[in-house]
């Protein structure tokens, strides 16, 4: 058993967002994490991996997976691997912090957060920009009346096509497509603004016939016990997109990097009112770390574990629902 503080992190596959991002994240937050070991599918890449991080190589993910030194793990792996894995490693005893999208169903999601709550386990979807300053900043703004009521909100997530043609984003055998990648974030956001009573009232999509995958599209959520919305819009072969717009009674505020502000950008928002306009600049702040000490709070039972359940669920409810109303266009 361990005995020491830090939570001991496998990480599976040698991902592009994990030696990018979370890696050097769990790295910097030593009396919280020891980075344990990393697998990869390609031996040789785990071992060069684990000598650059300093870590335990490990040749094949199952075998990080039932290592007993392992108290948890990091899954950034394509889409359709986050199920079998997840369940895997909530199998084998271990706290979870995976890559959106979480699964590529409702039910895939229901089974890995019932398997979580029965072991009384973390089951973490790795969505940073909610523990960015940026956003509780924007939500202590709209809190305290700058805009007046709200009345709308806008969140548009998207970029230009990926340069290699073999991106997992493209693979649907890896659930691949726009919605499960830049879309999930809209359904992840608009509670925040909206509540947690929301469905998917209209939804569009654009679908690559060539590829198999969707490549763009948005929607519009509506709450079901009020009169507020919220539309979205997202997609892989668009002009770059990062906004929030929130539009009140009063006024209206903008910002245009809230999901991918990284640790040395002040983001910065704009407040428009009858009074003018204010370009406020915000603190930097790391999102990968923020996150990470959070994971680290719900394993030592200083967060809300239910809470996540319930976000999890209500996240994979969403995405169902945007796939039974929506209107799909082949493009090729
Ligand atoms: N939170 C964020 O900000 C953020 C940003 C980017 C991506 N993501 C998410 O992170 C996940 C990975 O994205 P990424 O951009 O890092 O992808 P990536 O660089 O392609 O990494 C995916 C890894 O999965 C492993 N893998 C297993 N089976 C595979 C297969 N059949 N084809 C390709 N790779 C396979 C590979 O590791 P080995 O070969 O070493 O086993 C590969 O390096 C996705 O779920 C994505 O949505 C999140």
């Amino acid at each position: 058993m361990n005995t020491k503080q830090y939570t001991r992190v496998g990480v599976l596959g040698v991902a592009s967002i994990a030696t990018r991002s979370v890696i050097p994240a769990i790295i910097s937050l030593p009396n919280q994490y020891k980075l344990a070991g990393i697998a990869s599918r390609d031996s040789s890449k785990a071992t060069t991996s684990a000598r650059d991080f300093g870590c335990k190589a490990y040749e094949n993910y199952e075998s990080l997976l039932v290592d007993p030194d392992i108290d948890a793990v990091y899954i950034p792996l394509p889409n359709s691997l986050h199920y079998p894995f997840v369940i895997m490693a909530l199998e084998q005893g271990k706290h979870v912090l995976v890559e959106k999208s979480l699964g590529c169903s409702l039910i895939e999601v229901q089974q890995m957060v019932e398997l979580a709550s029965a072991r009384n386990l973390v089951l973490l979807e790795n969505f940073q920009f909610r523990f960015h300053s940026q956003l509780a900043t924007i939500l202590k703004l709209t809190n305290d009346g700058v805009i007046g009521n709200l009345r709308s909100v806008r969140v548009a997530f998207g970029f230009p096509p990926f340069a290699d043609a073999d991106n997992i984003r493209y693979k649907p055998e890896l659930g691949g497509g726009a919605l499960l990648d830049a879309g999930a974030y809209a359904m992840k956001i608009a509670p925040y603004f909206l509540g947690k009573d929301l469905s998917v009232a209209h939804a569009s999509m654009a679908f690559d016939s060539a590829r198999n995958v969707d490549i763009w599209g948005g929607g519009m959520l509506q709450q079901s016990g009020g009169a507020l919305f919220g539309h979205f819009s997202y997609g892989f072969d668009n002009y770059y997109q990062c906004s929030l717009e929130l539009w009140g009674s009063l006024g209206k505020l903008t910002t245009n990097r809230i999901f991918t502000a990284p640790s040395n950008l002040e983001p910065e928002l704009l407040v428009e009112t009858s009074h003018g306009a204010e370009r406020k600049v915000l603190p930097t702040d790391d999102h990968f770390k923020n996150i990470l000490n959070y994971f680290y709070k719900l394993i030592n039972g200083d967060a809300s574990t239910a809470l996540e359940y319930e976000g999890n669920i209500q996240q994979a409810t969403l995405i169902d629902q945007f796939k039974n109303v929506v209107t799909t266009s082949s493009i090729s």
